[in-house]
């Protein structure tokens, strides 16, 4: 757990891999509040994530998720789940040096399972499955650079990887 000060526990890992509904999970049993940096930017701005991709482009989404990323770690003591691709930011990456970081992991066809032809999520709207893996090939390294536990997701229940997680700080 954190000794630094900022959040408690930080949750990365792909998009459809189940931060939220483990991070929400986690911060129950903990006793702690669940804070969601996608959640923030939609409340923030009034609008989906989806729209922001298609109005104004990955870079400005990018730009306002490191906003959202850097006002969380700053404010928030509780459970903090990041966007899936929170982790591409040098500047993110090194604030998430000294907290306790777990990354959630699941094989591609769990991925596909769970995210199916999800349009909300505009990097797999085209060819999910491909798309997941290409995303994964390009991510991979980073997660594993942040995140002191890596939290397989594939066979088990939220609460059992909400427990693992526990087991893992
Ligand atoms: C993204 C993941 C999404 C969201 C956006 C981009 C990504 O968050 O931030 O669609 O680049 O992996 P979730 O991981 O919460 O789905």
């Amino acid at each position: 757990m954190s000794e630094a000060g900022g959040p408690l526990v930080v949750l990365v890992g792909p998009m459809g891999v189940g931060k939220s509904t483990v991070g929400a999970i986690l911060a129950e049993r903990l006793g702690v509040a669940y804070r969601d940096t996608d959640a923030d930017i939609v409340e923030a701005e009034g609008r989906p994530i989806a729209e922001i991709f298609v109005d104004e482009g990955e870079a400005h989404f990018r730009e306002l998720e490191r906003q959202a990323v850097r006002a969380a770690l700053a404010e928030h003591t509780g459970v903090l789940a990041l966007g899936g691709g929170a982790v591409l930011d040098d500047g993110t990456r090194a604030s998430l040096a000294p907290l306790p970081v777990v990354c959630l992991s699941m094989n591609v066809t769990e991925a596909i399972r769970r995210v199916g032809l999800n349009t909300a999520r505009p990097l797999l709207a085209v060819n999910p499955r491909q798309q997941w893996k290409q995303l994964m090939e390009a991510r991979r390294h980073l997660y594993a650079e942040v995140a002191d536990a890596i939290v397989e997701t594939d066979d088990r229940t939220p609460e059992e990887v909400a427990q693992a997680v526990l087991d893992a700080l």
